[in-house]
């Protein structure tokens, strides 16, 4: 049955997505249908389709007590909204619907597993989130929350484990068709790590073991986990919060942490081997991945920060996007990210240029918009020494500008989008070490589509992503060097 807190919100986002104009949305990317979207949840396949919910507050452009929105997809670029699936409802969730995932049951029917979150006065008067696992099973638009929810709670944990963080859980079936979940928690020391469950029939669920752990190294909390094989790898990814600097590879605030290893599925027992941040932009957090059934792993995150979500466009409509859906590969022990092959299918007539030496400002023919896919190739020129900086410029106009500089001498790429617009004193720049630029070669894929940049390293051996909500007709593209430099462009408008 549907409760009123769901009627409502399904009434509220029908009668209210009109106002958003088709030009108003990033094209290919999944944005809020109306009000406010964070992480994406429940990205799975059901019945031929792609599905991605995401946390959702119709009624505003900020958070608020968390829905489910709902879209779905054939190709993971165009994306058709369906009636938010979750409210606020139940006792146990009255204070929010959280982050969680999704799975196709054998009987044909889709199951969401999710936190939810209910406030409670704790013994010294304050107030604090209890959080709960719970599940609600469906047909792929209307679903039932489980009669028997919430299915985890902390007293199922050890001793200590906190029971006002504990939350995310990805779900998956495993071969033998009992299932897994890994969820996000606290420790007794009050530091990160996340928790494996188990479960025969998908319903009654008991806690296994701690699957990894912060010792507080990065950050303290552990949201959204992901835990999935990869190219003979184990890979889990999750979403520190609070994190401190290191070096380049890790920014302050909320950050993205890949941890790349091996598994020993007898004991259930990951071990480390080396890790990373999975997008060293400005813009990305929280991603969750799928299995293609063509075999390849894809994932999409929250194109938004919690530290930086005061970005917004003037009189905005809607607020929150997701990024590219990225094929992910491991090469040489790092994370390689790719955008979705089918991204390919949307691109327009090229224009191409080969073997360009710049030198100071330049343009190129054919080479603007906001919705493209730009593959540029940038070296030194032969015989001289190496250029000292290389900036690529793009949402472009005499007032605005968002932009890609590359220093080679210190093998740093920076974005900056401190020209976008934005009136918020909040990050507008962010560096990325690009290991062996020292010669002046990089290769960047970079795509736009309006209201976003993401930019491929190397084949995806970096991803830097940010957002900016620059008025559409700043649309110039140029480049500026430092020195000279040799460049290899294909330009694709994107559809
Ligand atoms: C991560 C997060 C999750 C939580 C959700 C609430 O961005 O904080 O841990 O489930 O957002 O909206």
């Amino acid at each position: 049955m549907t409760s009123q807190t769901l009627r409502e919100a399904r009434k509220y986002e029908e009668a209210t997505e009109t106002i958003v104009t088709e030009t108003e949305r990033p094209v290919f990317h999944l944005s809020a249908r109306v009000g406010w979207m964070n992480d994406p949840n429940g990205f799975s396949l059901y019945q031929g389709k792609y599905h991605m919910f995401y946390q959702y507050y119709p009624y505003a452009t900020y958070w608020g007590p968390m829905h489910w929105g709902h879209a779905v997809s054939e190709d993971l670029l165009h994306w058709t909204y369906l009636p938010a699936a979750l409210a606020p409802d139940k006792i146990y969730d009255r204070d929010g619907v959280f982050s969680g995932s999704a799975i196709e049951l054998p009987d044909g029917q889709q199951l969401l597993m999710y936190t939810g979150v209910a406030l409670t006065v704790a013994s010294d008067g304050s107030r604090r989130e209890v959080q709960t696992q719970c599940l609600a099973v469906g047909d792929g638009t209307d679903y039932e929350k489980y009669e028997h929810n919430p299915v985890l709670t902390h007293e199922d944990l050890p001793e200590g484990f906190s029971r006002y963080h504990f939350r995310d859980p990805k779900i998956w079936r495993q071969c033998d068709g009992s299932y897994r979940a890994v969820a996000g928690s606290l420790d007794e020391e009050g530091s990160g790590q996340l928790l494996l469950f188990g479960s025969e029939d998908a319903f009654s669920w008991h806690f296994i073991k701690t699957l990894a752990a912060n010792h507080g190294r990065y950050g303290v909390m552990w949201e959204c986990p992901d835990f999935f094989s990869l190219d003979g790898k184990w890979v889990i990814l999750t979403s520190p919060q609070d994190m401190l600097p290191e070096g380049f590879e890790y920014h302050n605030g909320n950050g993205t942490l890949c941890l790349i290893g091996s598994y020993d599925e007898e004991a259930e027992e990951f071990t480390e081997e080396c890790n990373q941040a999975i997008d060293y932009g400005i813009d990305f957090y929280a991603p969750q991945t799928i299995l293609t059934p063509d075999g390849r792993r894809v994932m999409i995150g929250w194109m938004q920060n919690w530290d930086t979500c005061n970005l917004k466009a003037s009189h905005e409509k809607w607020h929150g996007q997701m990024s590219l859906p990225r094929e992910l590969s491991i090469k040489n022990g790092r994370l390689y990210q790719q955008p979705i092959s089918e991204l390919k299918s949307l691109r327009g007539e090229a224009v191409v240029y080969r073997d360009v030496i710049m030198e100071g400002r330049c343009t190129l023919p054919g080479v603007y918009g906001r919705k493209a896919d730009i593959e540029l190739t940038i070296s030194a020129v032969e015989g001289e020494p190496v250029y000292q900086k290389f900036s690529v410029r793009f949402a472009q106009n005499e007032e605005y500008r968002t932009l890609f500089s590359f220093r080679p001498h210190e093998c740093v790429l920076k974005i900056d989008r401190k020209f976008s617009g934005s009136r918020r004193a909040i990050i507008h720049q962010r560096r990325s070490l690009i290991p062996g630029g020292e010669n002046g070669s990089i290769k960047l894929r970079l795509i736009l589509d309006r209201y976003s940049v993401e930019a491929f390293v190397n084949d995806g051996e970096q991803v830097m992503s940010a957002t900016f909500y620059t008025p559409l007709e700043a649309e110039d593209i140029s480049f500026a060097v430092n020195g000279r430099a040799k460049a290899d462009l294909t330009f694709y408008p994107l559809a």
